[in-house]
């Protein structure tokens, strides 16, 4: 007999809504002798009207500018902080109000706050993680090894965390927030400060926890590297609001159609052919971009080939870091395709 089930979404945002109140600064008459008058209040909607789901087994990276509100709504979805409106469902709990059940089911690592014991060895933070989720020995000791193996953390499991470096510190919020086998990991900037060889392996570990455990991940970022190597789909968010929900290879298609061909000439000279436009010109170099969903590269090739004597060519692709960074600027979705 078959049976119909509805499938919930892990994750379930609808209509979210943060706002602070913050005290304002009286500034005027008082001049440098700023005070501060109770009950005077700015009211700040750091997260407005904010609805997404998540299922099981997605990453999604959460994305936005600085202060557009992508920590308020990972402290909501954590149960850190409680809605002005709207509501939170993980896995059928609202995280503010379940705040046991929810944690049980969340791993959360926030880049540039440790959530381990300062003063206590890397391995004494994972014992007391371990307790407080009752971790049973054996299967504990197996998860650690494993954890320990796959972030390389041999060396320093036993130097108080205010020692480590902030690569192996970062490695330490990871593994402690995977020690109690999460479904769902929330990474508010894990690689943050990083060198590329630590954030490479940061990367390397969540793509695993994904692929290999199923681990859903939604993944707070500025480096668009994490992005272009770890998530299908982005939520990007401004002034708390969501600007695109999608994939990225949508995002991509949709506001940036074309590609470059940089070709260095012989000569010096500009390069005229139909269905480019010459974008640079550097010494021998020139850059020539095209819509790809009109005109094909080879035909482009072609066509300078045919005029220039060419001595090197490649074709580059769109950068995502020029279309995020002309979203940001705009503060909105282009009106229309590069
Ligand atoms: N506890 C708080 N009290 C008052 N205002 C706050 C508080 N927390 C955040 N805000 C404000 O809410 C807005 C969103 O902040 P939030 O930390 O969510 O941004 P963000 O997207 O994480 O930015 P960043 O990329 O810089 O980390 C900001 O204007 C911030 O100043
Ligand atoms: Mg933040």
């Amino acid at each position: 007999m078959a049976v119909t089930t509805t499938q919930r979404p892990l994750v379930r945002a609808a209509g979210l809504v943060k706002e602070f109140r913050r005290v304002k600064r009286i500034t005027g008459r008082l001049g440098a002798l700023r005070t501060f008058v109770g009950r005077d209040y700015d009211v700040i909607r750091a997260v407005d009207d904010v609805s997404f789901d998540i299922a099981g087994g997605e990453l999604v990276g959460y994305l936005g500018p600085n202060g557009a509100g992508k920590s308020t709504t990972i402290k909501m979805l954590t149960g850190i902080l409680t809605p002005t409106a709207g509501t939170v469902s993980i896995a059928g709990h609202d995280p503010s109000r379940e705040r046991k059940a929810n944690a049980l089911n969340i791993g959360v690592v926030f880049g540039q706050r440790s959530q381990l014991w300062w003063d206590l060895p890397l391995r004494e933070s994972f014992r007391a993680v371990r307790d407080l989720y009752g971790v049973p020995q054996r299967e504990g000791d197996r998860r650690q090894g494993e954890l320990v193996e796959l972030l390389d953390m041999d060396e320093f499991l036993d130097a108080p965390v205010r020692q480590l470096s902030l690569g192996q510190r970062m490695r330490g919020d990871l593994a402690a927030a995977m020690l109690h086998q999460p479904r769902l990991l929330y990474l508010d900037e894990p690689t943050v400060g990083l060198d590329v060889v630590a954030k490479q392996r940061i990367r390397e570990f969540v793509a695993h926890a994904n692929a290999e455990r199923g681990t859903t991940v939604v993944l707070t970022t500025h480096d668009l590297e994490d992005v272009e190597q770890l998530c299908r789909r982005i939520v990007l968010i401004d002034h708390g609001r969501v600007l695109y929900d999608g994939a990225l290879t949508e995002l991509m298609a949709r506001y940036a159609p074309y590609r470059d061909l940089v070709v260095t000439l012989a000569e010096p000279a500009d390069v005229d052919v139909r269905g480019a436009e010459q974008v640079a010109r550097d010494g021998l170099v020139v850059t020539l971009r095209f819509r790809s969903d009109q005109v094909r590269a080879p035909e482009i090739i072609a066509a300078v080939t045919s005029v220039h004597a060419v001595v090197d060519l490649s074709v580059v692709e769109p950068r995502l870091e020029a279309v995020i960074g002309r979203i940001y600027t705009q503060r909105g979705l282009p009106e229309n395709p590069a």
